[in-house]
């Protein structure tokens, strides 16, 4: 991180042509607005680009966050790490969680035009089968099926080949993949010299505990795979302001963006026993207060820690909690910031022989300037992606403690339990192999609410981390599992000792408490305003995202998952919000 900081002079602010974005809704001439989309992330951005490509609806997305467009760190898939922290981020914290010896973890969240996917990792993972059909059975709807879904995960994607254009057959099964979508997907365009070769070999090794799977998006996550990257073919991150909200589509004129402009509350258009509520209230940067209507819907797409906060300080959520605060209750909803899922995470690390610089993370400032000066002349290298070429998934074992103990919490057999995300590293100049597990299905469950009637307040964010003992039995039997991992044969001759905090962990007590002293979040909270069956005394909205007792608002973002998917959140929130833009279109035409 600071070696990527002292870089930060060097980089060269790319040149774009600025299509029309506004930055302060008083250069808006008109507010007749159709629909009112609140959030440019993964969500927003998606649902704003399929509704106005009906030329008789209008849509205005507001989104807070700063400007992206030509930000090179942004850009540059590798320079990643530098927006965690950054003026991109909007730099919230935790409450003190107790299951991590009562610390306050930073959770990061994009503020930006393209919300988290400007600052995420670009891991492109579906998750399983039976993580969507989890969601169909909770919800009664079949439409959130995997299979039902199958439009809607090949609309967002457009399979591209490698900025390297190097051979990639054997990485993916095409037939699994879309070339037509939004967003650009990529097989990695640099291959690691060590640490991808060796992880193969640990496949054929260990076939039983590691088997190698062709295609981790499948449905069938399970095993070994390559990993595919949200990376277009000139090497560049693709997310929801470059794909979705891209140049070609902010010239529609039944489009309109504005940044820097941060939504407070939403207000009552028309009281009743079922409220109609779809006028915003919204701040400009220069403090100016806009109310705006939206003739059909308001769709929020703030995401699992702003749309909760958007609810409550609008009078959305628990009467009992709201009162307290001198918020007037529009609707008693108790499930509004409940229920919050986040996934938990530890990293182990080993030192290796390696001596290929571009094997270690490219955190030596000699090789980093190499590779963006590689990535700037030619699109390749280093930077064109994360140096983690495979992720592994895995089920705990049929007799494990956390299985016997406190039962399944997975969506089915098709769903992993622990991902093992497998990467070069290096400490000094010190090489390093590094493996991360994560509980992909935690079972703790938390909270976002608020501590005053004022929108400009930060949120109290509760993950829970590890309140549910299946978690940290998990975690335990995580680490054994990374640890069998990192001591096959393949790494002989590679892998010399283990180091970080694990090194020493050897009996359960330690092992637990160096889980307690390091895990922490692997950025995917959802679930704060989740989807119940229509009739359920519980749940936020409904299964086509209307919020439950009120008519002209609808939530499309990771809030809405009543349960995380096995992997990463972001391509389950581009398909959420793909068939969610399916069923509003429905209903308005
Ligand atoms: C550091 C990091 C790394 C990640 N890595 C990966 C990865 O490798 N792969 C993966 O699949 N997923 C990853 N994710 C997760 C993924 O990016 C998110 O799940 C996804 O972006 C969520 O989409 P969303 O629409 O719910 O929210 P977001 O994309 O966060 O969008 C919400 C938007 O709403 C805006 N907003 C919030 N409040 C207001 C308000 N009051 N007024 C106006 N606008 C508001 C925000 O500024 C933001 O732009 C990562 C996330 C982070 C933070
Ligand atoms: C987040 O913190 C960084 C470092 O202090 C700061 O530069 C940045 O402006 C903050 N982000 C926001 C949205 O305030
Ligand atoms: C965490 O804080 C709570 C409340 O202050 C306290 O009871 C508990 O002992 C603390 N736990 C640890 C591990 O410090
Ligand atoms: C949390 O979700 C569970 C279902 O997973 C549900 O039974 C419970 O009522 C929810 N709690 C709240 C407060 O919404
Ligand atoms: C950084 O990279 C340069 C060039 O490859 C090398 O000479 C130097 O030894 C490296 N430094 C460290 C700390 O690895
Ligand atoms: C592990 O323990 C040994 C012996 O006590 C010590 O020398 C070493 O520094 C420890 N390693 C780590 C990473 O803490």
């Amino acid at each position: 991180m600071s070696l990527f900081s002292l870089l930060r002079n060097l980089l060269v602010i790319a040149s774009v042509s600025q299509a029309a974005l506004f930055t302060s809704l008083d250069q808006i001439k008109q507010f007749d607005y159709d629909f009112i989309v609140v959030g440019s992330g993964a969500g927003g951005g998606a649902v704003a680009n399929r509704l106005s490509a009906v030329k008789n609806f209008k849509v205005l997305v507001i989104e807070a966050g700063l400007n992206t467009q030509g930000v090179q760190d942004i850009i540059v898939p590798g320079l990643a790490p530098l927006l965690v922290g950054s003026k991109f981020d909007w730099n919230f914290t935790t409450v003190p969680q107790p299951g991590l010896n009562n610390v306050s973890l930073g959770y990061p969240r994009g503020f930006a035009f393209g919300g988290s996917t400007a600052i995420n990792d670009i891991f492109y993972t579906r998750g399983s089968e039976d993580d969507y059909n989890r969601w169909a059975s909770v919800t009664g709807d079949s439409g959130w099926k995997f299979e039902n879904l199958h439009p809607f995960f090949f609309a967002n994607e457009k399979l591209v080949p490698p900025s390297s254009n190097r051979n990639v057959k054997g990485e993916f099964i095409p037939s699994l993949h879309s070339t037509t979508g939004m967003v650009s997907v990529s097989a990695p365009s640099f291959v690691t010299s060590q640490v991808s070769p060796r992880t193969l070999e640990v496949t054929t090794e260990l076939p039983n505990e590691f088997p190698f799977n062709p295609d981790m998006n499948s449905g069938k996550p399970i095993g070994v795979s390559w990993l595919l990257y949200t990376v277009d073919h000139q090497g560049q991150r693709s997310y929801s302001a470059s794909s979705y909200l891209g140049p070609q589509f902010l010239s529609r004129p039944n489009l309109d963006v504005v940044i820097n402009t941060r939504v407070t509350r939403l207000l009552t258009t028309h009281s009743g026993s079922v409220p109609t509520i779809r006028t915003v209230q919204a701040l400009t940067a220069s403090g100016e207060t806009f109310t705006l209507t939206a003739s059909k819907e308001v769709i929020l797409s703030a995401g699992s820690i702003g749309t909760p906060t958007i609810l409550l300080h609008s009078g959305i959520g628990d009467a009992n909690e709201l009162n307290p605060l001198g918020i007037k209750t529009i609707v008693n909803l108790p499930s509004v910031g409940k229920n919050l899922s986040d996934q938990v995470s530890v990293g182990l690390s080993w030192i290796t022989t390696s001596t290929d610089p571009t094997d270690g993370d490219t955190a030596n400032t000699t090789e980093l300037a190499l590779a963006l000066a590689q990535w700037e002349s030619t699109r390749t290298g280093p930077l064109t992606t994360h140096l983690n070429n495979h992720l592994g998934f895995k089920r705990l074992n049929a007799n494990s403690e956390a299985l016997k103990l406190f039962g399944d919490p997975s969506a089915g057999p098709n769903s992993p339990h622990i991902e093992l995300v497998i990467s070069p590293g290096q400490s000094g100049a010190t090489h390093l192999l590094n493996v991360r597990a994560t509980v992909v299905t935690p079972a703790s469950r938390g909270s976002v609410t608020i501590n005053s009637n004022n929108p400009l307040d930060k949120p109290l964010i509760n993950p829970n981390f590890l309140s549910s003992p299946f978690d940290l039995e998990a975690l335990i039997e995580g680490v054994q599992i990374v640890r069998d991992f990192a001591t096959a044969k393949a790494w002989n001759g590679f892998v010399t000792a283990a180091t970080g905090p694990f090194a020493n962990a050897t009996d359960t007590a330690s092992i637990k408490a160096a889980i307690q002293a390091n895990a922490g979040t692997v950025f995917h909270p959802v679930g704060s305003a989740a989807m119940s069956s229509p009739n359920a005394q519980f749940g936020v909205v409904n299964p086509d995202l209307t919020v439950k007792k009120v008519t002209g608002l609808r939530i499309v973002d990771a809030s809405i998952m009543p349960f995380v998917t096995a992997g990463h959140t972001q391509v389950p929130v581009y398909v959420i919000a793909e068939r969610a833009a399916s069923l509003i279109i429905q209903k308005w035409t």
